[in-house]
């Protein structure tokens, strides 16, 4: 038995279900391990030794690359002073001042701990400024775990998903027939960054739907929630929407914004300002500064090395190269999303069979990929480790033909 099954065995018994939530290996091909010892860069290690290149990046929060040396500088050095204390450190109103310089909508900023908690946040700040229950999210969308989103409602009751409204994603004359079911009791509109479902094609937002939400906002007073948490960091930092001309009210940000350490951020405008700082919302270790520090240092280098540019980059490289070899090798993929968050999709494969086999083989030769989730590139993944990358693939496709 290898190492990582026998910390599974372990992990049995004493964690429910081995593991809790997303990162569970159940829902990936055999082969995948769930325990890693190790980081660095685009690379990382299993429990028994092997080396992948990384194309989930902690399912998106590392994107300037694993064990950053200047983002884990900033971090030792705030945590030699004091992380965890009576009210949070000076770096809390820096970190504030830099994003809410950064983001283009953004008057004011809040932290907390993880997405789930920033797009809670934005419906109950969108809530008490409105005095309205209504939300419409989109059908399919994640917006965390939280009772009123989680997307499997074990455990929880109908009353805390009952003001929900579905609207179909890209499609304005749903959000609009939506919007008319909630007679005057909409308090806000939720929608991604972009089309991330699970298991689909990723679509990016038009023009016209992203402004048929602001005027819908516009019209009723509810507000315009972006949820950025997997987006933001990846596509633009002023937001995700800006070159749609779209600005929200209220966007949830988190995952990358601190490279990995456990940040999450709701920027706001002037009108949600008071209901912002009129709700209860906390959480022991919501002040922690060390992953504030972390979080400057982040959003200063990604724009020093134009971050968002490079990974863009990296993801076209990898896009044509995967392109190139699926049609070397007589098979049918679809890739969608904006590069740098590639989703990689096998034609007539509904139930990702043959995604997953890929899978499994890129696995086998180094590369760790995923087969119905969006991926993701960091500024750690340079040209040779694409096409380091991109050789194993090419092995993957060849094995996959010849089955
Ligand atoms: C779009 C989106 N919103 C919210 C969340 C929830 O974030 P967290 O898992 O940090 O609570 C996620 C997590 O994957 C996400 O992708």
């Amino acid at each position: 038995m290898n190492t990582d099954a026998a910390l599974r065995e372990r992990a049995a018994r004493v964690i429910p279900g081995g593991l809790w939530g997303h990162m569970r290996v159940q829902g990936l091909p055999a082969g995948y391990p769930q325990f890693f010892t190790r980081a660095e860069g685009c690379r990382l290690w299993d429990a028994d030794g092997r080396e992948f290149i990384d194309f989930m990046c902690s399912w998106g929060p590392v994107v300037l690359g694993h064990h950053d040396a200047e983002v884990e500088a900033a971090a030792d050095a705030q945590s030699r002073l004091g992380d965890t204390m009576n009210g949070p450190a000076p770096v809390l109103v820096e970190l504030a001042e830099h994003l809410t310089s950064i983001v283009a909508h953004a008057d004011w900023t809040l932290f907390a701990k993880n997405g789930s908690d920033a797009t809670t946040i934005c419906v109950t700040t969108a809530r008490a400024a409105t005095g309205r229950r209504k939300l419409l999210v989109a059908r399919g969308a994640y917006h965390g775990a939280a009772p009123w989103c989680t997307p499997n409602p074990v455990g929880v009751t109908a009353e805390d998903r009952v003001h929900l409204v579905p609207y179909r994603y890209n499609d304005s004359a749903s959000l609009e027939q939506a919007a008319q079911q909630c007679d005057g009791d909409l308090a806000g509109v939720l929608a991604s960054a972009f089309r991330n479902d699970y298991g689909v094609d990723q679509e990016l937002p038009t023009r016209e739907f992203a402004q048929a939400m602001r005027a819908l906002c516009d019209r009723t007073g509810a507000a315009l929630i972006l949820d950025e948490v997997r987006a933001g960091g990846r596509l633009d930092l002023a937001g995700s929407w800006e070159h749609l001309g779209v600005r929200p009210d209220l966007a949830a940000w988190s995952k990358a914004i601190a490279n990995g350490h456990a940040l999450a951020a709701v920027t706001g405008n002037d009108r949600f300002r008071s209901a912002a700082a009129s709700i209860f919302v906390t959480g022991s270790f919501w002040c922690g500064a060390v992953a504030m520090a972390a979080a400057l240092a982040t959003l200063r280098k990604l724009q020093a090395v134009d971050g968002i540019a490079h990974m863009r980059a990296m993801g076209q490289r990898l896009r044509a190269g995967l392109a190139r070899q699926a049609a070397a090798h007589g098979f049918g993929i679809r890739q969608s999303g904006p590069p740098q968050m590639p989703m990689l999709l096998f034609d007539n494969d509904p139930d990702a069979a043959l995604g997953s086999a890929f899978c499994a083989l890129a696995l086998e030769q180094g590369v760790y990929l995923h087969p119905k989730h969006n991926m993701f590139l960091s500024v750690a993944h340079r040209p040779q480790d694409i096409d380091q990358a991109l050789d194993a693939t090419d092995r993957a496709f060849a094995a996959l033909a010849r089955r």
